[in-house]
């Protein structure tokens, strides 16, 4: 049996009902790990990162860096060591670099390898190769980039090395953070300055930590610069817990009557923050604490405890900064009173899964009337003392969309059995055990 069969065979298995409780810290935040890898291995000196996130898409990055002559520590509990290389001290790979699931990977590594002086080759798994790639081949291509897709525009990535970069003012068409990165990324090594431009605010971990690494960025409103040309010096990074791996225990101890949890170390950059302003608005009981900042990044202990939710029309501005916590918000949407409509939302097809269908899927499965929509979905929810069907549904191999059911078997009237659940493991890995010992039942 090849890995693929082995790993496809994961199924998760949620029996209905369950409160939780308990103090709990998910893992380390995704977006912040990746950059974490990719800054420490581009500055001088010796980066320690503490809080790294142990999941497949991270590991994906740390690989490749690895492939690239980094000598990289760990990662042991999280604790990774980084020896820096410098701006120009990365060595051609033996090999293409597999990014696994991981879109993150794939979109900044192919901006930040257009400015080196060897050839890479990015591939991915059979999700990844079919998530489109011309939104940032093309802009990088108006830098002096040359990179060869597939005639649809998907990985295979081929990155040609020794072009010369110049920079350019970018107006991004989507509200794309991975975008964004990607051009920075390269503009680090474009003659003269490039601004990216974003019609909405999405996470801005990488503006954040390039300058946490020493290298200015200039933010005026919604466009970020760099001047190519400039060093990195290495910083520790310390990450804190995801808030994306948070929401699926927000919304699960939202809807179980009687539950009360204590996420702790959360990451709440505002420009992520969206699951807590969209759930607060459907009626959530959500207070944080101890708020601080960690290494340029806010942090604050979240804690929720269940309360009755109310439909509501999600304001559009709230999409980019809740991008990822869509299959999760669908479950509390099913749960609450009356309707809730998402406008606004069409990346939301073109992520690991399309996830507008295969959560309308999943929901008519469990009884729920989920109609989706080109770019959105419209769900009538049930209320408080609603309970959910039961059943059998698909993740698609997505991981956000396995946690998602899996929460929603709390007001179940049967178990949900889910099916594919092997790339939890990308964002979060020990998911099970942790939620588990919260309180949900589920085996796999
Ligand atoms: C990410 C940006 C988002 C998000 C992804 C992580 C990042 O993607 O969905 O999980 O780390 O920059 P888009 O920028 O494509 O919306």
């Amino acid at each position: 049996m090849n890995e693929q069969n082995v790993t496809k065979s994961i199924v998760f298995t949620v029996e209905p009902g369950g409160t939780l409780h308990g103090e709990l810290r998910v893992p380390g935040d995704k977006s912040i790990s990746h950059r974490s890898i990719m800054l420490g291995s581009l500055a001088e000196g010796v980066t320690e990162v503490t809080g790294f996130l142990e999941g497949e898409d991270a590991l994906a990055t740390l690989r490749a860096f690895r492939d690239m002559g980094v000598n990289i520590e760990g990662p042991d509990k999280g604790r990774v060591v980084i020896h820096g290389v410098g701006m120009r001290g990365l060595k051609t790979p033996a090999g293409p670099l597999n990014m696994g699931n991981s879109g993150t990977s794939m979109r900044l590594l192919c901006g930040l390898l257009s400015g080196q002086r060897f050839n890479t080759t990015l591939t991915g798994d059979s999700s990844l190769s079919g998530r489109p790639m011309r939104r940032v081949t093309e802009p990088l291509a108006e830098m002096g980039a040359v990179i060869g897709t597939t005639e649809v525009g998907t990985a295979p990535l081929n990155v040609c090395g020794d072009q010369p970069l110049h920079g350019i003012q970018f107006d991004m068409p989507v509200a794309s953070a991975q975008v964004k990165s990607c051009l920075l990324l390269a503009g680090l090594y474009a003659v003269g300055r490039t601004c990216v431009t974003e019609p909405a605010p999405t996470r801005d971990h990488t503006e954040r930590m390039l300058a946490g690494f020493g290298y200015p960025v200039q933010r005026d409103g919604a466009t970020a610069c760099v001047e190519g040309g400039g060093k990195l010096t290495a910083t520790n990074v310390e990450v804190p817990a995801d808030i994306s791996s948070a929401a699926f225990f927000m919304v699960g101890a939202s809807i179980a009557s009687g539950s009360d949890v204590l996420l702790e170390h959360v990451g709440v950059n505002p420009t992520r923050t969206g699951v807590i302003n969209i759930l607060r608005q459907m009626g959530a009981d959500i207070t944080l604490s101890n708020e601080h900042d960690v290494g340029g990044e806010p942090v604050a202990d979240i804690r929720v405890r269940s309360a009755p939710l109310k439909g509501i029309h999600i304001p559009e501005d709230q999409v980019p900064l809740a991008i990822d916590e869509f299959p999760a918000l669908f479950v509390a949407a099913a749960c609450a009173e009356g309707e809730t409509v998402l406008t606004g939302a069409k990346e939301l097809r073109v992520k690991e899964s399309d996830r507008i269908q295969v959560m309308a899927d999943g929901l008519h499965t469990l009884g729920v009337d989920a109609r989706p929509t080109e770019d959105g979905m419209v769900i009538q929810g049930g209320g408080a003392g609603c309970q959910l069907g039961s059943g059998r549904v698909k993740s698609h191999d997505d991981h956000r969309i396995a946690m998602a059911f899996a929460m929603a078997a709390l007001r179940a009237s049967g178990p949900v059995v889910i099916d594919d659940c092997a790339n939890v493991n990308t964002s979060f890995p020990g998911f099970v055990g942790l939620a588990r010992g919260t309180g949900l039942k589920i085996k796999d």
